[in-house]
């Protein structure tokens, strides 16, 4: 018997697909996914997850550092402010070339080499910076830490959505943002006790236990697969779903799928249903992510604090990281309950409101001028907070401040990684992938950059309420296009894509 008869018999044997199963009749899916064990699972993604932790290190390192390099005593280290902000934005231009490289090199070497090759320039770039005796080393090893982000943000997802099962692939692909947070959140702390040159060197540790861990891992069986590898596929498969799975099953339904979509992406592939509705949806969630101005309030947060009385600006944004962690560790939590739809929904109305109050602040507090400058927004705010209690409004830009952030949290922080990791079929996964991760760094890069020409183009109060109506863009944008992916197989979304499967 040839491995097609083969596969065909093993699909054949486990009865009805479970989208025509009725009600009560529990489908073969389930009866699979009972004998599951996680462990493993669990294992193999807790490690891959040391490579967000990396890159949300390097996008927290800036803010501790930054205070440091600007006031060393040493002349050829010490940062103007121009130097200052590109030393902070010049890891988005890294992350979006990490992009385009992160997709073809999963194509290559496949899923696990490709996160443990990204450990490489996590560590050099952290060990240049610690060792800088200039500027240019500074801005080297910010962009070699920046290119390992963008490969990381690529791979990792990409490498949990193929090894997870439909169970519990919201929670753990969720991790990844999670682990995001962390990372930018344990910056903030060590940023507090280590100056720059520790802080990087402590940078370089999370990089080094992934490329150690991932050599215990396996490689996707998706992957595995592709390349026409079945028996190292069921071992993959063995691995991460314990000893009692059948896991040959999973194999041929898998196999399966691969066999119907074809193998080798052609650029003529792009006029497919079935490659170019998820590439649009994967592309427009990664703009409306930036385009909520995530990054442009993240960095505006320690000003926020610093206006509302409170002392230590160090604490202040503690506070922001914390905040950022407890509520994405929520969303990992009930993502596979409540779905990604609801929670992008939920997500949208309340960064959509606060940006607007945030909005509301600026021109209760600013009046009608035309800032040219963060700084002069900065310096005009602190003197109406400081007018009195009777105009002091703190209060509102915190409240303001913290539910944007616990709402990006709940669902356009995870989401749009989850998702990207999730829509695309096999064959188009590194390409389509990369044109996500350019988008949501080149993004990141032009917005964070144009914050003050927005500023003063469109005051203080109009950049807020622009944010705050692409936020409301992104509801509707959900409602209309946003498939829902809860609970079903890798192979069921992309065949609801292509036509071929009811929703
Ligand atoms: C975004 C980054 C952002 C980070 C903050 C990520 O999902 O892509 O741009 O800085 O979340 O939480």
């Amino acid at each position: 018997m040839d491995i097609q008869d083969e596969r065909r018999r093993l699909l054949d044997a486990e009865g009805t697909d479970d989208y025509e199963t009725a009600t009560g009749v529990r489908s073969e899916q389930d009866i699979y996914l009972d004998k599951v064990q996680n462990g493993k699972l669990y294992l193999a993604a807790f490690v891959s997850v040391l490579g967000p932790l990396s890159f949300g290190f390097v996008l927290g390192y800036s803010s501790p550092a930054i205070p440091d390099l600007t006031k060393t005593t040493d002349d050829r280290l010490r940062l103007n402010d121009d130097q200052a902000s590109w030393f902070g934005s010049i890891v988005t231009i890294g992350a979006a070339v990490g992009g385009l490289l992160g997709g073809w090199l999963v194509e290559r070497i496949g899923r696990k080499l490709s996160l443990m090759f990204c450990s490489l320039p996590f560590v050099f770039g952290f060990a240049i910076i610690a060792a800088a005796q200039n500027i240019w080393m500074l801005y080297i090893g910010r962009a070699l830490t920046g290119l390992a982000s963008g490969v990381t943000s690529l791979v990792v997802p990409v490498y949990i959505s193929e090894m997870a099962h439909e169970r519990v692939r919201g929670t753990v692909g969720s991790c990844v943002q999670l682990m995001v947070v962390t990372g930018i959140c344990g910056a903030y702390v060590a940023g507090a006790y280590l100056e720059w040159r520790w802080l990087a060197v402590c940078g370089s540790l999370p990089p080094t236990l992934l490329i150690v861990g991932m050599c215990f891992m396996p490689e996707t069986p998706r992957y595995l697969l592709s390349q026409g590898k079945r028996r190292e596929a069921e071992e993959a498969l063995r691995f991460l779903r314990g000893p009692d799975a059948p896991v040959q099953w999973e194999c041929a339904r898998i196999e399966e799928a691969c066999d119907q979509q074809g193998a080798g992406f052609k650029m003529s592939d792009l006029l497919e249903p079935g490659i170019y509705k998820p590439l649009a949806i994967g592309v427009l969630l990664m703009f409306f992510q930036q385009a909520t101005g995530i990054n442009a309030i993240m960095f505006y947060a320690e000003n926020i604090f610093e206006d509302a009385h409170f002392d230590n600006r160090a604490l202040g944004t503690v506070i922001v990281g914390l905040t950022q962690v407890f509520f994405t560790g929520i969303a990992a939590l009930i993502m596979d309950r409540a779905g990604r739809k609801v929670l992008l929904c939920i997500s949208g109305v309340a960064m959509a409101i606060s940006a607007a109050v945030f909005g509301v602040f600026f021109h209760l507090t600013t009046g009608q001028h035309n800032n040219t400058s963060v700084r002069v927004m900065v310096s005009e705010v602190e003197g109406s907070l400081g007018a009195g209690p009777e105009v002091d409004l703190a209060w509102l830009a915190l409240a303001s401040m913290g539910i944007f952030i616990a709402g990006f949290a709940l669902g356009w922080g995870p989401i749009p990684w989850l998702v990207m990791s999730e829509i695309f079929p096999s064959k188009v996964r590194g390409f389509a992938s990369a044109v996500c991760v350019l988008t949501n760094w080149g993004n990141a890069f032009i917005i964070t950059k144009c914050f003050q020409d927005l500023l003063a183009l469109l005051t203080n109060a109009g950049t807020f309420w622009l944010f705050a109506s692409m936020c409301a863009l992104n509801v509707v944008f959900t409602i209309a296009f946003v498939p829902e992916t809860k609970g079903k197989t890798l192979e069921q979304i992309q065949d609801n894509f292509r036509g071929t499967q009811a929703q």
